[in-house]
């Protein structure tokens, strides 16, 4: 029998995590939504992952385009962290952020700590979510403290 799921959620509330953007591009459409669900995964090859809902948008942009960048979002990017987030200017988000495109395009999100981006080499398809792991083509990185969720909040390091 499955866990509860008020229980399943409360226990997951208790995990810390960093945020991100993960952004997209496929042709011409380029998208991206907040991530915490994201993780190292190889050194050697440079692999990490990230799983989309696939009820997103940006999940059918990922597939579509095998093309994502994770932006590691440093403490100073609350309001980015939410505009990815919120249905509100769903379409206009990558118009409310600076960004700038990587080697192949995707959207680069400035001030972030780091920009990973990425080409799908696997995806998975598990429950309500896929799990696309990435192979880092190409890293920019910058000196700051991090954006932290826990409990349902954004926190500080400091
Ligand atoms: C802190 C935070 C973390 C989130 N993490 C994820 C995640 O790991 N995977 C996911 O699919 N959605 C996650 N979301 C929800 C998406 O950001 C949100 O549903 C978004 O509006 C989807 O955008 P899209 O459908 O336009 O692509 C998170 C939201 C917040 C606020």
């Amino acid at each position: 029998m499955p866990v509860h799921s008020d229980a399943f959620k409360q226990g997951l509330r208790r995990w810390v995590s960093g945020v991100t953007v993960v952004t997209a591009r496929a042709g011409d459409e380029m998208h991206g939504m907040t991530v915490s669900a994201f993780s190292s995964v190889s050194a050697d090859p440079p692999l990490v992952l990230v799983c989309a809902n696939r009820g997103s948008r940006t999940h059918r942009i990922i597939r579509e385009g095998g093309l994502f960048a994770v932006n590691i979002l440093a403490s100073d990017q609350q309001a980015v962290s939410n505009t990815f987030a919120s249905s509100a200017d769903e379409d206009r988000r990558l118009e409310l952020v600076p960004w700038h495109p990587g080697q192949t395009g995707v959207p680069m999100v400035d001030g972030a700590l780091a920009n990973l981006e990425c080409r799908v080499v696997s995806a998975y398809d598990e429950g309500s979510h896929t799990i696309y792991i990435g192979d880092v083509i190409a890293a920019e990185l910058r000196d700051a403290d991090p954006l932290i969720y826990y409990g349902g909040s954004y926190r500080d390091l400091r």
